[in-house]
């Protein structure tokens, strides 16, 4: 992958490991649009990095991933990588009943959000030049 010159959105840019991509990636000269759950911490990121692109979003919510690949090709037309970051881990030991809810949320937000947002940018990536879609997962 290229490291300069791309225009990247980043799921769950907030803090951690994709606040750190973020950062690297703008220091490195792209175009980066980062999103999550909460305002306050998009918002605190915004007035430190005023060309990092923001948008509120929860990816356990289709309309909400729909609009945040619309919001982010809108404001960004360049869009050419995509990096599925966000994930949870809320589903522990599994010899004892588990929360049906958690776990929904668990699979929503780490493998629906990641295929349905690699489909809905499929076509905008395929027209960019160094197209790409890198998945963070984890040993869980
Ligand atoms: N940290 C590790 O040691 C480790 C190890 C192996 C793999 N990983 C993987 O690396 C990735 C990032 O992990 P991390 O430790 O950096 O996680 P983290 O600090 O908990 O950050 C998660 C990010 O995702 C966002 N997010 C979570 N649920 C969301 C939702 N429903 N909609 C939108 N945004 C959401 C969070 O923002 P909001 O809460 O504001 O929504 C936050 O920005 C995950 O996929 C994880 O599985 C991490």
């Amino acid at each position: 992958m290229k490291l300069t010159g791309n225009t990247i959105l980043i799921t769950g840019g907030t803090s951690s490991i994709g606040k750190g991509l973020a950062q690297h990636f703008l220091g490195l000269g792209n175009t980066v649009i980062i999103c999550g759950r909460r305002n306050d911490r998009l918002e605190e990121l915004k007035a430190q990095y005023p060309d990092l692109v923001t948008i509120q979003c929860d990816l356990t919510a289709a309309e909400s991933r729909e609009n945040l690949v619309r919001q982010a090709i809108h404001e960004c037309p360049d869009l050419n990588i995509l990096i599925n970051n966000a994930g949870i881990q809320l589903t522990g030991d599994l010899t004892k009943p588990i929360d049906l809810s958690a776990l929904e949320r668990e699979i929503a937000t780490n493998l629906i959000a990641p295929i349905h947002l690699s489909s809905l940018v499929v076509e905008q990536l395929r027209g960019r030049p160094e197209p790409g879609i890198v998945n963070i997962s984890s040993m869980r």
